[in-house]
């Protein structure tokens, strides 16, 4: 594993008006969760880096999050006006540097890694703490992890990829598990320079592989935690600036659809921007919580995070084991009312909840809203505080809950009620 030496809080050079990221995400800086012996998220590295080592591939562990803003947008033809690119979606050093928010801002570079090589491997596996702003609910939390794929083929070497095709055939039980509602007919949503066969071979082999690996985890999966008779595959077709056709994985859990990856046909401009000529391959990139917390039965995103024994003796290194709930300390809620105006940004308002109290909050919930006939809009969350390491005593969340007021009223555009 390759890491690179820089320490996040270094990178800081000047601070201008795009510089948004709160002490919260920056306490987090050095856990390298993904990189912690018997840590699920790192057995889940390791298992899934398993499942593809009979594949010539590099297996990569990028450390420091800051990247520039070319990097994880420009480089993968993400347009100047996406929404990810804005304050409230993504977190900046500044305007030309941000966090990644996503493990595909590593693509080129690692490109440019197998064709300096003179594509001595044919793919890689990269592994990465992205960060978000987003909602707070037990299955999101501004930091989380992914892995990024890739695999290619030389052109030339059609009997090359017809055998790595006959490699990931799905036995016909398998087979059963996966509804593909993606399948390729036409030219439609073809690359241009792509022909049909090659573009559905490359399509075939990722949708395979990755059922294969994934199927080959829940079969690790021990049977009381995982009813394994319930669980489906589905291939959707989506959309992404840097691969096409592109397809979604979701996972059938618990009587719900869970998308679990992003994935497609690598555009060949991303191929010839690194150096590499005349290739075909595709790419995905995986959640690795979502699955963790499937496999593990993990049922709280901060559990990840948490520094309680109770958490990390439970897990042997590279095993899948189900999560044993220890006792769940007690929930306490406070609502806060307050009137927006047009500037308001929810993800706004959950990032300082997260930042004044830090990981004590298991969910935000908006309860209630109503506009005035003067047209004034005012909201009610519902804070919901429940810490994972202790009891919270009454005073500790009005203290915090007062905290968040005053942190509220001060730093965003909003009137309390
Ligand atoms: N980076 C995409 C995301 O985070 C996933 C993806 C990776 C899609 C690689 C296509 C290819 O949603």
């Amino acid at each position: 594993l390759k890491s690179p030496k820089i320490i996040f809080k270094n990178t800081y050079k000047t601070l201008d008006s795009w510089s948004n990221i709160p002490e919260h995400i920056k306490a987090k800086q050095g856990r390298k969760l993904f990189l912690q012996n018997g840590h699920p998220l790192c057995s889940l590295r390791e298992l899934l880096q398993r499942q593809f080592r009979d594949k010539s591939i590099n297996c990569v562990a990028k450390e420091s999050p800051v990247v520039s803003t070319i990097t994880n947008f420009d480089s993968l033809g993400i347009p100047k006006t996406h929404v990810s690119r804005s304050k409230s979606d993504t977190y900046y050093v500044d305007k030309d540097t941000c966090l990644r928010t996503h493990t595909s801002a590593h693509q080129l570079e690692e490109f440019k890694n197998l064709a300096e090589s003179k594509m001595s491997k044919k793919g890689f596996l990269i592994t990465a703490d992205v960060y978000r702003r987003d909602e707070v609910d037990a299955s999101h939390y501004p930091i989380f992890h992914q892995m990024e794929g890739a695999y290619l083929w030389d052109r030339n070497d059609k009997a090359g990829m017809l055998r790595d095709l006959e490699q990931v055939k799905l036995d016909s039980d398998l087979q059963k598990l996966v509804i593909d509602e993606a399948t390729l007919k036409d030219h439609n949503d073809l690359q241009d320079i792509y022909s049909l066969q090659e573009t559905q071979i490359a399509s075939i082999h990722l949708k395979n592989s990755l059922v294969l690996a994934i199927h080959n985890l829940v079969l690790m999966t021990p049977d009381n935690g995982l009813d394994k008779s319930q669980v489906r595959y589905r291939w959707t077709y989506d959309s992404f600036p840097f691969t096409q056709p592109s397809f979604q994985l979701e996972i059938f859990w618990k009587g719900a659809w869970l998308e679990i990856l992003g994935s497609g046909v690598v555009r060949e401009n991303i191929l010839t921007q690194a150096g590499i000529q005349n290739h075909v391959g595709w790419a995905f990139g995986i959640g690795l919580e979502r699955l963790a917390m499937i496999l593990y039965s993990i049922p709280d995103i901060r559990l990840f995070w948490t520094t309680d024994d109770r958490f990390h003796k439970q897990f042997t290194p590279n095993e899948i084991t189900t999560f044993q709930p220890y006792s769940k300390y007690p929930l306490c809620y406070k609502d806060i009312s307050f009137w927006i105006d047009e500037s308001f940004a929810a993800n706004d308002f959950y990032e300082l909840v997260r930042d004044v109290c830090k990981d004590l909050v298991e969910s935000v919930d908006l309860i209630d809203q109503y506009t005035t006939k003067a047209g004034r809009t005012s909201l009610c969350y519902r804070i919901n505080y429940r810490s994972m390491e202790k009891s919270l005593k009454n005073e500790d969340v009005d203290l915090l809950q007062v905290n968040l007021r005053k942190a509220l009223a001060s730093s965003l555009n909003i009137q309390l009620r």
